[in-house]
């Protein structure tokens, strides 16, 4: 389906954002046309205090720069407040469970809960025993609030979202799975290169080969030959700074000039961030005209103002 056609109603109703696979097409339409609205009004300074009287705690369990300031600003911008819970100032630290965290934590007066770095299975335990929202923040397998700001940052340069083509290159990880859901579901072709044994997960794969072509190559070239989008991340996400045999694995993986040669002329370049420039993308790339790098950080402040708008009530 194609997005400029869709009629957004501005409803989902109180819910939990996990992942991607959990939410159709037209529900992703109504959070990026909700983002849409929320960066126009930033724009001309204009804010809806749709967060008046609410308050989100952030139970962060890693480092973080847009995610935590794209939320702390944007729940300040739509009148709500924030709790920031560095999780190893917790119980939690020292072995408080997920379920007794998640039902006490409801118990506050909390409107929505953000978790951080928690693996899948304790942020679906945690949503199992959560009376308010839990929103994904960043998880060992998924991010889904990046996939959707990126898809809102497609949308804003290339004017759709379907039948593009989207390369990402480098460790099938986290954000990879999350954009071969998030780009299929809007029916944009994938390419993913990764090195042997650092492809994405087969059933992430399966799942959004039922909605577009979804290709998995060690071939950077047959990756990227005609992507609208080049997108990379870093080699060592959320664990594992050690794993010397990835990062040497990883090291061919790099997006070069060269690399973006190959994608169309008007590709444009995305990588969620933070960069390491010489390592997965060369700083001639992720600071040339190609790339949108600022643009998309800029958007999770626009698209986490939607998802908390639209998810929590
Ligand atoms: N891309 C991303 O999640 O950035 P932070 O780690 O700075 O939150």
């Amino acid at each position: 389906m194609d997005i400029n056609k869709y009629s957004p109603k501005f409803k989902l109703g109180k819910r939990n954002l996990l992942r991607l696979a959990d939410f159709s097409a037209e529900e992703i339409f109504e959070l990026l046309y909700a983002a849409k609205v929320f960066k126009k009004k930033f724009k001309v300074g204009e804010n809806s205090p749709v967060l008046r009287g609410k308050t989100i705690a952030l139970l962060f369990g890693n480092a973080s720069t847009r995610t935590r300031v794209s939320f702390e600003m944007g729940i300040r911008q739509l009148g709500g407040d924030y709790l920031f819970l560095p999780k190893n100032e917790t119980q939690l630290a020292r072995g408080e469970s997920i379920r007794d965290t998640a039902v006490m934590l409801g118990r506050y007066g909390l409107s929505a809960i953000v978790l951080r770095a928690f693996n899948d299975a304790q942020i679906q335990e945690f949503a199992d025993n959560s009376e308010i929202p839990v929103i994904n923040g960043i998880s060992d397998t998924t991010h889904p609030l990046q996939v959707l700001s990126d898809l809102f940052t497609i949308w804003e340069v290339k004017g759709r979202l379907d039948n593009l083509k989207i390369a990402y290159i480098g460790d099938g990880n986290n954000v990879a799975n999350s954009l071969i859901i998030g780009c299929s579901k809007m029916n944009m072709d994938v390419a993913i290169a990764s090195p042997h044994g650092y492809s994405p997960a087969q059933d992430t794969v399966d799942r959004g080969s039922q909605f577009s072509d979804v290709l998995i190559t060690d071939s950077i070239a047959e990756a990227v030959r005609g992507a609208d989008v080049v997108y990379t991340d870093v080699f060592i996400s959320m664990s594992g700074e050690d794993d010397e045999v990835k990062k040497q694995k990883l090291a061919r993986y790099r997006v070069t000039k060269e690399v973006m040669a190959l994608a169309k002329p008007d590709a444009v370049f995305m990588h969620c961030m933070p960069v390491h420039r010489g390592e997965e993308v060369a700083a001639e790339v992720v600071d040339g005209p190609q790339s949108i790098v600022y643009d998309q950080a800029e958007n999770r402040l626009h698209l986490n103002k939607a998802v908390l708008a639209m998810l929590v009530k």
